[in-house]
Order: C-alpha cells, then sequence, then structure tokens
C-alpha cells in the first residue's frame, strides 16, 4: 500500500504529458507501445501522432494496404515491428469484429503482443491487475528491495512479477503500472538517479546500504546481444550510397550502407520482400551477389551481417534526401565500422 500510494502520488506531481496516456481506448494504447517497443519517446510521438490521424481506427488500419503502412513506418526501423502491427489489426478486424481483446490472455494472441504489451494493453485500456515488466520496473524494484538476481537471468521474470503482484493497485492498476515506469524512467534512472530528492529515501534498500550503482545486477555472459544487420551496397553510376549512423547506439558518427536491421534471422529471400515492402529497395532491384553471413564480434554485442550488391535503378528516386551519394573513389574520406571496411577490401 505504502509503495504504490507513494508512487501513484509522485506520477501525479511529476509525469510528463504524453498523448497516449489521456485516453483508455485499447487501440492507440496497444499503437503506442508498439511504436514504443525500442524506441525512444521523443522518436516515436511523431509517429504515433501520424498513425491515429492517419488510420484513426484498427478498421482503417487493417483494411489500409502493406504499401502505405509501410510508408508509414518508414524511418521507425525494425520493420517487422509493422509487418506484425498490420497483421494484428486484421486480425482484431476480422476476428474480433473490430474490438480488441479485453483480456491479458486474449491480447497475447495478436502478432507482436508480448508479455509486456499484453500488460500494458489489458491494465491502460481495462484496468486487469496484469504487472508490466519492463527494465524500468527491474530497476526500481531491485534497487528498493535489493534484489540482487540477475534481471537478464531466467528466474528473474518470475521473481519479479511476483513482487510487482503484490504491489500493483488493484483499484488502478493502470495508474499504478504507469506510475512505476515513468518512476523508474525519471527518478529511479540507470545513472545518477535522483536519490537526493526520493520519497523512498528511508525505505530504499539501495540507498541505505549504498549499492544504487551496484544494482540491477546483469549477468554479464548472458547480456550478449545478437543482432541481424543486411547491408544493401548500391552499384550504380560509379556512386556510393551511405548515411551516417546518428543513432545513440554503436558506431555513432560512422558511416554505413543503407541497412535493414531484423530482430531474427530471415532468409535472404525474405529480407529482400521486406526491404521492397519497407520501401528501402523498389520492386525493380536486381541482386548481383548475396555474401555469406559474418559473425562481426563487439564488447556486448554480436553481429551477423550480409552484404547485398544490388542493382536499383529506382533507388534514388525513393530515398532522396535519406542517403548521401558519393563517387567510388571518395569513400576513403568517410568513417567506416571495421566490418565494412574489412568486406569492402575483399
Ligand atoms: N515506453 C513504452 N511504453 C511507454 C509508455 N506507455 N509511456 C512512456 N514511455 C513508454
Amino acid at each position: 500500500m505504502y509503495i504504490s500510494n507513494t508512487l501513484i502520488s509522485w506520477y501525479h506531481q511529476h509525469k510528463r504529458d504524453l498523448p497516449w496516456r489521456n485516453t483508455t481506448d485499447p487501440y492507440f494504447i496497444w499503437l503506442s507501445e508498439i511504436i514504443l517497443q525500442q524506441t525512444r519517446v521523443e522518436q516515436g510521438r511523431p509517429y504515433y501522432e501520424h498513425f491515429i490521424l492517419k488510420y484513426p481506427d484498427v478498421s482503417a488500419l487493417a483494411m489500409a494496404s502493406t504499401d502505405e503502412v509501410m510508408r508509414s513506418w518508414q524511418g521507425l526501423g525494425y520493420y517487422s515491428r509493422a509487418r506484425n502491427l498490420h497483421f494484428a489489426a486484421k486480425q482484431v478486424h476480422n476476428n474480433y469484429n473490430g474490438f480488441f481483446p479485453n483480456s491479458y490472455a486474449e491480447l497475447l494472441k495478436l502478432k507482436g503482443v508480448g508479455e509486456y504489451t499484453a500488460a500494458a494493453i489489458a491494465s491502460f485500456a481495462f484496468k486487469e491487475a496484469s504487472p508490466v515488466l519492463d527494465g524500468n520496473v527491474f530497476r526500481f524494484l531491485s534497487r528498493y528491495f535489493g534484489i540482487h538476481t540477475p534481471i537478464n537471468s531466467p528466474k528473474a521474470k518470475k521473481e519479479f512479477i511476483a513482487i510487482a503482484s503484490e504491489l500493483i493497485d488493484q483499484k488502478n492498476p493502470d495508474v499504478f503500472n504507469q506510475a512505476i515506469m515513468e518512476f523508474g524512467a525519471l527518478q529511479c534512472k540507470p545513472q545518477s538517479p535522483n536519490c537526493n530528492k526520493c520519497p523512498f529515501q528511508l525505505s530504499c534498500w539501495a540507498l541505505a546500504n549504498n549499492k544504487v550503482s551496484e544494482l540491477p545486477i546483469k549477468d554479464k555472459k548472458l547480456k550478449r546481444r545478437t543482432r541481424f544487420f543486411n547491408y544493401f551496397i548500391l552499384k550504380n553510376e560509379g556512386a556510393h550510397v551511405l548515411r551516417k549512423r546518428t543513432e545513440k547506439d554503436i558506431w555513432q558518427e560512422m558511416y554505413e550502407f543503407p541497412l535493414l536491421e531484423t530482430e531474427k534471422e530471415m532468409p535472404e529471400m525474405e529480407v529482400l520482400e521486406l526491404a521492397i515492402e519497407s520501401k528501402l529497395l523498389s520492386e525493380n532491384m536486381e541482386v548481383l551477389k548475396i555474401s555469406e553471413k559474418i559473425k562481426h564480434v563487439l564488447s556486448h554485442q554480436d553481429i551477423f551481417a550480409r552484404f547485398f550488391e544490388i542493382s536499383d535503378p529506382r533507388f534514388q528516386y525513393q530515398n532522396r534526401d535519406k542517403y548521401l551519394y558519393i563517387k567510388d573513389d571518395e569513400i576513403s574520406f568517410f568513417a567506416l565500422p571495421r566490418l565494412i571496411e574489412a568486406y569492402l577490401q575483399k
């Protein structure tokens, strides 16, 4: 009671006013949660605004063409999210008469909706007391209770869900879930959390034991991230097509070829289909060569990369402002990741 009341009252004073927080419509909530997977709030927000205007309800989204949906998604990355989004919209439209299923268990049946997203929709839209577990929640609970279970270990989920289920406000599970995530995002931050102005100063285990910077624990052996990069080397007109990596991610400020990152390993043909669906390549493209899969090991990530050498007369037309077009012999002026450098040298 004490913890949930404190979180909720903190939330009322400090929450960000975000557009998806002023609605209980499951369609809007679902949209926002899918957009915000792997995407920062500031980056996702304009896409959310665009989607709710262009597709005001789930049936509008279901009936839109794949082309249109992919165009709306352009720039957000992880295009399989857009594919799943469109698929799930059709599930709701066809199997549920256009009404979102109203329970955690049913929501899980929608494509692209996992445990976190199902709990978020069930609580925000239907006030079901299903606790959400995201990085923010792990961090707060781990510090507050002094839990040393590595949050990326197999047993962590069960342990933390059990605690969150005890804490969740049964009458206001929606506000509680928003509050605990927002508290983790703004107050109990990963780096330099604001312990000097924290409402839990007297009860937080980590603060009392000087362990705030050590919690939560992540098992380094388990922590490695696996990513799948598909690079397209455009072979037209004696020019190279490059872009700068500006995102907060590996290789910031370096240059790379047009990239399609996927969450899972995909067959070559599916990668090409996705590249066309997402408007990166055009249907007129021709594949000249596909490299072997190359494993590139970084300190915390394993990158599996493939290079597709492509001729695509319509590439420039489709991607006018998004890329640099440089002469072949100018490429040495650009900082390239070692992975790309090594491929070009072969
Ligand atoms: N990130 C994921 N879901 C979110 C939400 N509902 N509010 C703010 N940030 C989020």
